[in-house]
């Protein structure tokens, strides 16, 4: 009898593989980074080589480290850093070019240019998202453009994808073209109350029918894995974007409930049940799951750069080791000191949405040290996470009961202890944060019959801790009010 699912995390730093259990533990695990890629200001790559090689030796050393072989394995799930966007030859299965990575903001100006020509209402009311680099369809324009390829890509020679799409290609050797409606919801091209492709998108965006997916439900059988990569043949069970498996690995199942993972970003959360609602407070409306051809839509607030703060001390001021040191450093300090950092090195997302925002430290004094820095920095991941939750609320006029939280940062006790203190709601972290993977496992599983139904996932859930607040209201409207100038001042930075 198979004992496990596995679960395969293919995320914008590094590409994780992960063995569940039929109680939701981990049994083996393993981690590969890949390179990042800057080509220009702005900008950002990945070797679609290096995501696939990555990828595959991760799945073959969380195996080993179960003391597994593919026997052991009931199905695989699939879920993946969203948006970024790869084309490549149907014949061979060769990429044409590196894929263009959610975080680059090569199309600015392609967008700009439709926002001005009053494309804005439409595209919302179709796709539930807003016209910025960050989704697929531009990025995808500018690759065709780039390599001269729309009448090839029309006659079906040329293939895009998301990252999904790209390793489902992949896994079952060029049979399947395929993508879930988390996935497919993230393109700008997607409309997510018809459930199609949309026609004028396409034509807005100039990408060819021919060349995307067919878009499936996020759990049922894709296809199977081929033999000579895991030892069997697999069924590719569950697909679905990252932060939506995050939110269905936390259980998110009723309405009303939120979500916010502390990755690389920070994305937020909340399931709306069978109503794709329409914000007016800069969130995006976007599509949780799909099963047996029922949606479970969510409204999502997006922050570009989270935990990638920490990873910038790290890498770009040279001020930490790891990223876990930041702890230490900040611990030094009782309080920011006045400090506060924006770091909006790629624009700033949700409520925002500025392509243009870069990112600044204010309020630095004589007095000012690199535990200060480091404080305002973990600092930020909450501040953005209260914007979005405001945004949220005003959209959805419902109270916040409490907020359920997973990703790298969470280990960090001091940041889930202020995000209390900034929302004033309880914050509850699972035992097992690694809730994208486990997303995707439930939804593979659930695919092939292994799990029996979301009361399984339900069950499984168990709480490591809760932080709660006690912070004086006063207090917490004096910290919000600083953040809220350091905002208004990075906005619209860059030329
Ligand atoms: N103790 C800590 N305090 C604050 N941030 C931390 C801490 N430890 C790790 N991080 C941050 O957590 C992030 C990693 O989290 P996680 O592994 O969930 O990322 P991810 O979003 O899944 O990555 P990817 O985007 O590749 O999927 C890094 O950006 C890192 O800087
Ligand atoms: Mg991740």
């Amino acid at each position: 009898m198979a004992r496990f699912v596995l679960a395969l995390d293919q995320g914008t730093t590094s590409s994780r593989s992960i063995l569940f259990r039929k109680n939701g533990r981990i049994a083996g695990v393993a981690q590969r980074e890949f390179p990042q890629l800057f080509p220009s200001p702005g900008h950002v790559e990945h070797d679609p080589e290096a995501i696939w090689q990555s990828q595959i030796r991760t799945a073959r050393a969380a195996i080993k480290k179960a003391k597994a072989t593919a026997a052991d394995i009931n199905a695989i799930g699939i879920t993946n850093q969203r948006e970024t966007v790869v084309l490549w030859d149907a014949d061979t299965g060769k990429p044409i070019d590196n894929a263009y990575v959610w975080q680059s903001r090569i199309t600015a100006a392609q967008c700009e240019r439709l926002k001005r020509k009053g494309h804005e209402d439409m595209v919302r009311s179709k796709t539930g998202l807003v016209i910025d680099p960050y989704f697929s369809a531009t990025k995808i324009r500018a690759l065709l453009d780039k390599h001269k390829l729309r009448a090839a890509a029309r006659r079906g020679k040329i293939l895009a994808g998301t990252i999904d799409t790209f390793l489902l290609y992949r896994l079952t050797g060029g049979a399947v073209h395929a993508t879930d409606y988390s996935n497919a919801s993230r393109t700008l091209l997607f409309d997510i109350h018809k459930l199609d492709w949309d026609q004028e998108l396409l034509d807005l965006f100039g990408v060819p029918r021919a060349m995307l997916p067919e878009v499936r439900d996020s759990s049922g059988v894709f296809g199977h894995s081929d033999k000579k990569l895991l030892g069997a043949e697999l069924p590719i069970a569950g697909v679905a974007g990252d932060q939506q498996a995050a939110t269905f690995g936390q259980g998110c199942f009723r309405e009303g409930m939120v979500k916010n993972t502390y990755g690389t970003g920070c994305f937020l959360l909340m399931n709306t049940g069978e109503r794709a609602v329409e914000s007016k407070h800069g969130l995006l409306t976007t599509i949780g799951w799909g099963i047996d051809g029922k949606i479970t839509y969510c409204l999502e607030g997006s922050i570009f750069v989270g935990g990638a703060a920490v990873q910038w001390l790290r890498d770009g001021l040279g001020i930490l080791k790891s990223s876990s040191e930041v702890e230490k450093l900040a611990a030094k300090v009782d309080d920011a000191g006045g400090v506060y950092f924006v770091p909006a090195f790629v624009g700033l997302g949700t409520p925002h949405w500025d392509p243009y925002a870069r990112g600044a430290i204010f309020g630095l004094e004589r007095g000012t040290t690199r535990a200060h820095i480091a404080r305002a920095t973990v600092e930020s991941l909450a501040y953005q996470t209260s914007d979005v939750v405001t945004a949220m609320l005003q959209d959805a006029s419902l109270k916040l009961k409490e907020l359920r939280v997973d990703g790298g940062a969470t280990v960090n006790d001091s940041l889930m202890q202020f995000q209390s203190d900034l929302l004033g709601v309880r914050v509850k972290r699972p035992v097992v944060s690694e809730t994208t993977a486990l997303g995707a496992a439930y939804l593979a599983g659930l695919g092939t019959g292994f799990w029996k139904s979301t009361k399984d996932v339900t069950d499984n859930w168990a709480l490591d801790r809760e932080f709660t607040s006690s912070l004086k209201p006063a207090k917490r409207k004096k910290l919000l009010a600083g953040w809220n100038r350091a905002v208004e001042r990075v906005q619209g930075w860059a030329e």
